[in-house]
């Protein structure tokens, strides 16, 4: 039977992963707490760990896996830099869901979106106190507006797609942009420029970190609408705070946060927050932040959950490679296992 130790549980990951909890071929404990060197030690005694973005796996809980016979680290999500590839190659293998739903995260784009250029937050609320007053809810139409999409993946597409369905138009940057598209790349100066809004959908590496920094901001026009549903780390979020300070950002719609681990996926309503950062942030009128909820959708659920028991499985079954096994050398090199459909060591 595999043994899979799973961090950072919530109410709604439970619900679509018990049904494999079958103990006879998989037994699933589930933690609340998330990953960490505090942690890591829950591991002990199991031959997998289920982990979310959240969760930390550093040199240091790396190791201390490797140490516990922990075999593999399943990632239930896309994204993986919160885990130390480099320091996982030999010891544990990781693989990760590549897309569960990616209509789930590019149409949370757009919701926000709209909620933001249609004040539909502000009017909730006041409609809910029988206030149905119209003042300062004036928005903008999306129509023939310039939206700037960064990273053309599977997400990007989509929105683009859906941006197209709203007649708005549609330029994008993307590092790799896709040959012979009839996508309208521009340069990343360019997208920053002529955008009435910018949405991010590349991945958080050493080279997009803080791509939404004072400068590139001070490039934007005004009134810009900035929307992240991607990692938190692209945006440097105190640039953004001046930007929306010196009413140059129009509005910003953040489902991602630098230092969100500290925070999201946890109930602080009576609590009082220590990042004054994020406060600040979202006691702006035009700042709207969800707490990386885009993924959320029943549909991705079911495939989160499925994609990752079937990784599992398949890793402690199969002595094939995985076509969603991660390795920090991926097609770099000559030796690379996965081109002969071979586990990467
Ligand atoms: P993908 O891998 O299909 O697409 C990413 C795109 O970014 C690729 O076209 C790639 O060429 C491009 N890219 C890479 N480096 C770049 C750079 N330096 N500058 C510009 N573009 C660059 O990934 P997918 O599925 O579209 O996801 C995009 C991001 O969305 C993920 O990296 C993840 O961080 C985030 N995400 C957020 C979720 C949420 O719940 N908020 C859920 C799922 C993903």
């Amino acid at each position: 039977m595999i043994k899979v130790a799973f961090f950072d549980t919530h109410v709604y990951d439970k619900n679509a992963f018990e049904k494999y909890n079958d103990n006879t071929e998989i037994s699933i404990d589930f933690y609340e707490t998330k990953l960490n060197k505090n942690t890591v030690d829950l591991a002990r005694n199991h031959d997998a760990v289920c982990v979310f973005v959240n969760d930390t796996l550093d040199k240091e809980v790396i190791d201390k896996l490797y140490e516990n016979g922990v075999k593999m680290i399943a990632l239930r999500c896309a994204g993986y830099n919160n885990v130390d590839l480099k320091r996982a190659f030999g010891k544990l293998h990781v693989l990760h869901v590549p897309a569960y739903s990616p209509y789930a995260v590019a149409e949370h784009a757009m919701a926000l979106l709209l909620t933001s250029t249609r004040r539909i937050h502000k009017a909730y609320i006041r409609t809910k106190d029988f206030n149905f007053s119209l003042d300062g809810l004036t928005g903008f139409n999306l129509h023939s507006k310039t939206v700037g999409v960064v990273g053309t993946g599977k997400i990007g597409r989509i929105f683009i797609d859906i941006c197209n369905g709203f007649g708005m138009n549609v330029i994008a940057y993307d590092k790799y942009p896709i040959p012979n598209s009839d996508i309208n790349y521009v340069s990343l100066d360019e997208l920053f420029k002529e955008s009435d809004i910018i949405s991010l959908h590349c991945p958080l590496t050493d080279e997009t970190k803080h791509m939404i920094n004072e400068e590139s901001i001070n490039k934007m026009k005004k009134g810009v609408v900035i929307i992240n549903t991607s990692r938190g780390a692209l945006v440097d979020a105190l640039a953004l705070l001046n930007g929306i300070k010196d009413r140059k950002v129009g509005a910003a719609c953040l489902d991602v946060y630098e230092e969100e681990g500290d925070v999201f996926f946890k109930d602080y309503s009576g609590h009082i927050i220590d990042d004054d950062l994020l406060a600040r942030l979202i006691s702006m009128p035009n700042v709207i932040v969800t707490s990386h909820q885009a993924f959320l959708t029943n549909e991705a659920l079911d495939n989160i959950a499925s994609t990752t028991i079937s990784n599992i499985k398949s890793f402690f079954n199969d002595n094939k490679s995985s076509v969603n096994e991660l390795c920090y050398r991926c097609g770099k090199t000559d030796t690379c296992m996965k081109k002969r459909q071979e586990k990467c060591f």
